[in-house]
């Protein structure tokens, strides 16, 4: 993982109604960002230990990175301090980027499926995969013409690839997109990729349950699952040398900020990768979106924000 770097905020800018684009940069322009893949995204620190995840837009640019925010009704504080009180000119720690959601560019046909602000990864690799010249497909719901960020965008890379580009708005009085039908015409090959609300991605699920596990992918803003919370089993700091008993009801990351460590984390519902920790030793209970079936198996990493343990120890490389 990358570490925590300072950046300025050079431009903030309406993408869409309720939607900002921002553009962070180096503090010193000589000193280049790390690249970034498609599909990658970054945890900004917005003030009082408030951690968020966004998307990057514009994949292996180096001298800036770019994502947008939208602005949730529902905000914890993130979005909503960052319409409010976030201005060009302030500066922002951001760790990464991080890539749980990447483009596998050896595809032959790669299928785009977008709802609302979950277009922002999609957009990266749409624009990576026109670099390659890698034929593609997008399918973009949003819930008006005038919430629909980066159309004009997508139609332009659209046009110069030669892909095809179906842009419909819930509210408008388009048909909702019919997954199951995208499905049963995919291009020989293809590998699917989806990002946006639950009930897309839920109906995502469904459709694809029938294709190989390694041609879907799909990132999640808020988790499906329910978090371990059983409690009764102890985890043992193998570095730190502390064993901390994790009580019904608690995370081992609420547990271990008890003690006063302070690990890496975020959306604290499994689905940005933060807090991602290496097991040596025990048998983790899964609760994360991050983790495929295979990675899980395996045993030898976990999202501490919502998993727990199946077997009464846990040894942590903390
Ligand atoms: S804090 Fe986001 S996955 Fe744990």
């Amino acid at each position: 993982m990358n570490g925590r770097r300072t950046l300025r905020v050079r431009a903030m800018a309406w993408e869409a109604e309720g939607i900002l684009g921002i553009e962070l940069v180096p503090l010193t322009p000589d000193t280049p960002l790390p690249a970034a893949e498609p599909g990658a995204h970054v945890d900004l620190h917005l003030g009082s230990a408030c951690v968020r995840s966004y998307s990057l837009t514009n994949p292996g640019e180096r001298d800036r990175w770019t994502l947008a925010v939208n602005l949730d009704a529902a905000s914890r504080g993130g979005s909503k301090w960052i319409h409010e009180s976030l201005r060009p000119g302030d500066t922002l720690g951001v760790d990464g980027p991080r890539n749980h959601f990447a483009l596998n560019e050896a595809s032959s046909h790669s299928v785009l499926i977008a709802g609302g602000i979950g277009v922002t990864p999609l957009l990266a690799m749409a624009r990576r995969l026109v670099a390659l010249g890698k034929p593609w497909t997008m399918h973009y719901a949003a819930r008006s013409r005038a919430k629909m960020a980066y159309a004009d965008t997508l139609r332009e890379l659209a046009e110069r690839s030669g892909a095809s580009l179906d842009l419909r708005c819930d509210h408008e009085g388009d048909p909702p997109l019919d997954l199951a039908k995208i499905v049963s015409a995919l291009p020989e090959g293809s590998h699917l990729y989806a990002c946006g609300p639950a009930g897309l991605l839920n109906a995502f699920e469904a459709a694809t349950a029938a294709l190989a596990r390694e041609r879907v992918h799909l990132e999640r803003f808020a988790s499906n699952q329910q978090a371990a919370t059983d409690g009764g089993y102890v985890v043992k700091l193998a570095r730190d040398g502390r064993s901390v008993p994790i009580a019904q009801g608690q995370s081992i990351l609420d547990a271990l900020i008890g003690i006063g460590l302070h690990p890496p984390h975020s959306c604290r519902e499994g689905t940005c990768g933060s807090c991602e920790t290496r097991v040596l030793e025990g048998t983790p209970d899964h609760r994360d979106e991050i983790l495929t079936d295979a990675e899980r198996a395996e045993g030898t990493r976990m999202m501490i924000c919502c998993s727990g343990s199946r077997s009464p120890l846990l040894v942590l490389d903390l």
